[in-house]
């Protein structure tokens, strides 16, 4: 399941799912804030995958990161326990606010992160950040 804002873009990563002959996607055109906080209940879901993030450089903008704390602290109530969040940006400075907003968040705890220019070869152990629960 995926969230996209912008209709033009749903209808490219639908295309895609189509294209790869995935029957299992099921794509909503809505915020990922609605997807989290209005959709989805607590508990309910196994893993989030959220790759490169708009990074809204521009100090002025921050304010519209989709990384704050409310919306990590929704993303853990809404995670199974042993849950899994994985990140991916390409953004240094949002990268660190990044670990940093995941980190304040009670039961999380960090995988290693990976460091790796779009388009190179995807490392056998891949990075990732884990919320609530798990070793
Ligand atoms: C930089 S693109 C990355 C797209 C894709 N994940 C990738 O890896 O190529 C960010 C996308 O997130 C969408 N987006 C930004 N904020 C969003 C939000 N709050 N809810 C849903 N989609 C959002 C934008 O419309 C844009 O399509």
């Amino acid at each position: 399941m995926g969230a996209e804002r912008v209709r033009t873009y749903l209808k490219m990563a639908a295309l895609r799912g189509m294209r790869k002959g995935l029957a299992n996607v099921r794509l909503v055109h809505t915020t990922a804030e609605d997807l989290l906080f209005r959709c989805l209940g607590e508990g309910s879901v196994a893993a989030f995958h959220v790759y490169f993030p708009d990074p809204w450089p521009k100090k002025r903008h921050h304010k519209r990161r989709f990384f704050r704390p409310s919306n990590v602290a929704r993303l853990a109530e809404v995670l199974a326990p042993g849950g899994l969040l994985r990140v991916k940006t390409d953004h240094e400075g949002y990268a660190t606010v990044i670990v940093e907003v995941v980190a304040g968040e009670p039961g999380s705890y960090p995988c290693p992160a990976t460091r790796r220019s779009r388009g190179s070869p995807r490392p056998a152990s891949r990075s990732s950040t884990r919320a609530r629960g798990g070793p």
